[in-house]
């Protein structure tokens, strides 16, 4: 049996959890950081730092108190490395190597997105690869072919926001404040998404990426013209969101070839809307619909530990001098998409 403390920090969440090869999650603690960063309405680099230097010691003391494992127990301790926000990044990655030295455990230094992307196997013992992955969060917003564990093809990325970011920038202007996902979520239940005529940015162009900074503009006219209830705005805003999720997908299963299942990971996966359109269009296309449980959508660290478990095989592990990324492609091939610079 592999055993495999995880350890995230990367954006907004300080997370800590113990994951065994046979799906277990021993124990888990999440601290997240919302009420900080809300007067600011988004993450405060800095304070998000901060936050994870005070509390992931005690978290990751908390977890092996929960379990009564000792450090010497684990195959492996392995903490997000990149991309990310990297003051919080370093903060995760240089506890976990301090307590590999001191322990003589192995260190794997893991992709976020590696986390997000593999995260549904955790949830689901019978997702076999390859797999059509929809990854969507607040800091990315790709469509990747999962071949195995680092085998990534990127078929679509943005060329500007990502799409939880332009929830949240959406809920901002409609002044429902941080984070803005589940709250635009649950204002579109009670509107009417056909109200508000807004665009789909490239969609019918047969280019693969997404955009979505044209929909946030529209969004803020829409609002300013006073002549939309918020609810509309927001009910307007998330079918628009959803008509470009299909049809970037249409077109990167088109040219990925047949895969057996459609896998949604990262933040974005828990609004129920998006979840039940994918369903259906997995429906059309023949394939299984995976999209794990909402605690597993979100930055959590039980993903990074299970990232760990699924690379223990491969018996790579990582030096102690092994570096923080704020950037880190899962596929370093992909061309950079036009217009792309921030979030490629
Ligand atoms: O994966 P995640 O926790 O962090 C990143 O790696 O970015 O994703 C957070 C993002 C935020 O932008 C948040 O607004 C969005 O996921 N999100 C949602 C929902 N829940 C979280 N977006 C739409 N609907 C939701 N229910
Ligand atoms: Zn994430």
């Amino acid at each position: 049996m592999g055993l495999v403390l995880g350890i995230e920090s990367s954006c907004d969440e300080t997370a800590v959890a113990l994951v065994t090869s046979e799906r277990h999650i021993l124990a888990q603690r999440i601290a997240s950081q919302d009420a900080e960063h809300a007067p600011y309405g988004g993450v405060v680099p800095e304070i998000a730092a901060r936050a994870h230097a005070e509390r992931l010691a005690p978290m990751i003391e908390a977890v092996l108190e929960e379990t009564g494992i000792s450090l010497p127990e684990l195959d492996a301790i392995a903490a997000t490395a990149g991309p990310g926000l990297i003051g919080g990044v370093m903060v995760g990655l240089v506890s976990a190597k301090a307590l590999a030295m001191a322990s003589g455990v192995p260190l794997l230094a893991i992709n976020h997105l590696e986390g997000h992307a593999l995260s549904p196997r955790l949830a689901d013992a019978e997702l076999q690869f390859p797999y059509a992955l929809l990854l969507v969060s607040g800091g990315h917003c790709q469509i990747l072919r999962v071949d195995g564990v680092g085998q990534y093809r990127r078929f679509a990325t943005t060329i500007d926001d990502a799409l939880g970011e332009a929830f949240d920038k959406t809920a901002k202007l409609l002044g429902l404040g941080y984070p803005g996902g589940p709250a635009v979520e649950r204002l579109a239940q009670q509107g009417d998404g056909t109200a508000v005529p807004l665009p789909r940015p490239l969609v019918g162009s047969g280019e693969p990426h997404f955009s979505f900074a044209g929909l946030k503009s529209a969004v803020m006219r829409a609002k300013e013209s006073g002549q939309h209830s918020d609810a509309d705005v927001a009910a307007s805003f998330q079918q628009a969101a959803i008509d470009c999720l299909l049809d970037r997908l249409r077109i990167a299963l088109d040219a990925m070839g047949p895969v057996p299942a459609l896998v949604v990971a990262g933040g974005v996966a828990a609004n129920a809307a998006i979840r039940s359109a994918l369903e259906s269009m997995a429906a059309k296309h023949s394939m299984r619909f995976v999209a794990p449980p909402l605690a597993l959508c979100t930055d959590n660290a039980a993903m990074i530990a299970w990232a760990g478990i699924e690379r223990l095989p491969m018996g790579q592990f990582d030096p102690l001098d092994v570096s923080a990324r704020p950037r880190w492609p899962l596929d370093p091939d992909a061309e950079p998409a036009r217009g792309a610079g921030v979030k490629a």
